[in-house]
């Protein structure tokens, strides 16, 4: 599907309009559309509500309705839903082409559109024999007076790009393999480092050495970095979790947790897709990137609990559960990361089934040494339309990371604030350094899907940290 521009519309081609509708009052509103075909939908029981969709006729047009509902209430949201309708509506109905007349005028709300619409269309058919239906969805026309604005559509095909990889089958993207796509992302102000196995060997990154020792395929460790032209206004990090596939290891998942673990890539998924949109959006803030890939698997060399690794830093880990390997490898991205010298790093990682447990699968769980980033980042979060909740980093918890034999262990007690502890144990490879956690798990996979996101991956937090890089305008209102 692509977005094109145009000043006038078409009588003979489909056109998508959008109502708001006051529940109470039943007051309409629809650009120039005859208050008959209004009348009629509201016959047909369309109530304008948010993500609702009507389908009519005038003449021999074919008319879609899509509801805001409550002028107040309607924001940046409202506008990605009520778009993501149309085109689903569109592409299950077979239209090629559909004119969509925005509600207004306004850079913002076509960028939402255009984000929703965009996010709302997307479909991995790349493992279909039968790729496209014959007809479906080639053309979006939006119709306005002024000229497009620029980049609309960046955000909603980094996101696209980073559900792209999260659903590619896992033996298509071992390390190696996803290493590989991050350098196609060089060029623009972007440069992508990979560091191999013997590199990892020399830098001392034991503890994602160890985890890997059980798979096939040796890991990897990518850094990108963004570079504004001219004087940058501030730096961050963000750091991915990528295990391209984590069956547990030893501490092997039962069958049906392993079902859509190719999904605990997603956070390096999400790094790779904010460096995709990073050359569109152009912000003034230097953006470094980290992404630690690598299998976690039960193979012949396996690290078994009660191994002990080294991390980068020199502090020792005991393994007592291999299936807590986010942790231990983002223990020596982390080491890596914090030696860059940003304001801020931040975190993200589909690290604790204990997330979805706290929060349900509509917050991302937010963790952080520093009040401001977290706010900046809940903000970028409000902005982008993905939610984040805070949990505490408690101090006292840490007794559940003490070891007999090492400087810490990689779990703490079974049963209690698992999300937190798994925090906590990261902030032992951050220093004192602005650090922020977001733990993905929750988030990252849709199995039923929504209106902006079919099942499957979601491409969670890519809008968010594009949000936070492009610096969150202060309150409009
Ligand atoms: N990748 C999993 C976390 C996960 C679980 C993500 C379910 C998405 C859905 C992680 O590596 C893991 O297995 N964590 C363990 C930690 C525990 C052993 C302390 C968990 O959550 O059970
Ligand atoms: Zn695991
Ligand atoms: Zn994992």
């Amino acid at each position: 599907m692509k977005i094109f521009h145009s000043t006038k519309i078409k009588s003979h081609r489909p056109a998508a309009y959008f109502v708001y509708a006051d529940g109470n009052e039943r007051r309409w509103a629809a650009g120039e559309l005859p208050v008959s075909l209004l009348v009629q939908a509201r016959e047909d029981g369309f109530t304008g509500k948010p993500g609702s969709l009507a389908t009519l006729r005038h003449g021999s047009q074919k008319i879609l309705l899509a509801g805001l509902g409550k002028k107040e209430e309607a924001d940046d949201n409202t506008f990605r839903s009520a778009a993501a309708a149309i085109v689903r509506h569109s592409v299950d109905a077979l239209l090629p082409v559909v004119q969509v007349v925005p509600p207004n005028a306004s850079p913002r709300s076509l960028h939402a559109l255009a984000e929703g619409a965009i996010l709302g269309g997307y479909c991995f058919n790349t493992y279909k024999s039968n790729k496209s239906k014959p007809a479906s969805l080639k053309q979006l026309i939006f119709i306005t007076a002024t000229k497009k604005p620029a980049n609309a559509g960046a955000v909603g095909r980094a996101v696209n790009f980073a559900r792209d990889l999260i659903n590619r089958p896992p033996s298509d993207k071992r390390p190696m393999v996803l290493a590989k796509v991050a350098r196609t992302l060089a060029g623009r102000g972007v440069t992508v480092r990979v560091f191999g196995k013997a590199q990892l060997k020399r830098m001392g990154a034991n503890a994602l050495l160890g985890v890997n020792r059980g798979s096939a395929h040796p890991p990897a460790l990518v850094h990108l970095r963004y570079r504004p032209k001219g004087m940058a206004k501030g730096s961050v990090v963000f750091v991915g979790k990528g295990v391209t596939f984590d069956s547990g290891g030893l501490s092997l998942k039962p069958a049906d947790g392993m079902m859509t673990m190719k999904y605990d890539m997603a956070g390096a998924a999400a790094v790779f897709g904010v460096f995709k949109a990073l050359p569109e959006l152009k912000p003034s803030m230097e953006v470094h990137g980290v992404a630690v890939l690598t299998e976690n698997m039960p193979g012949p060399d396996a690290y078994k609990p009660g191994d002990v690794v080294k991390a980068m830093n020199g502090k020792t880990i005991e393994v007592l559960n291999t299936d807590a390997e986010g942790r231990v490898i983002l223990a020596d991205a982390l080491v890596f990361a914090s030696r860059l010298k940003t304001d801020a790093v931040i975190d993200v990682a589909t690290l604790t089934g204990a997330a979805t447990v706290a929060l349900g699968k509509a917050y991302a769980a937010l963790m952080s040494n520093t009040a401001e980033l977290e706010a900046a980042l809940r903000a970028a979060g409000e902005q982008a339309g993905e939610k984040l909740w805070p949990l505490p980093l408690e101090k006292t918890y840490l007794d559940h990371l003490q070891s007999k034999v090492a400087d810490l262990k990689n779990i703490g007690n079974p049963g209690e604030a698992g999300t937190i502890v798994g925090g906590l144990f990261l902030q032992q490879f951050v220093g004192d350094k602005p650090w922020a956690h977001v733990d993905m798990a929750s988030v990252g996979w849709n199995g039923t899907g929504s209106l902006l996101s079919p099942p499957g991956a979601t491409g969670a937090m890519v809008r968010t940290f594009l949000a936070y890089a492009m610096g969150t305008p202060k309150a409009e209102k």
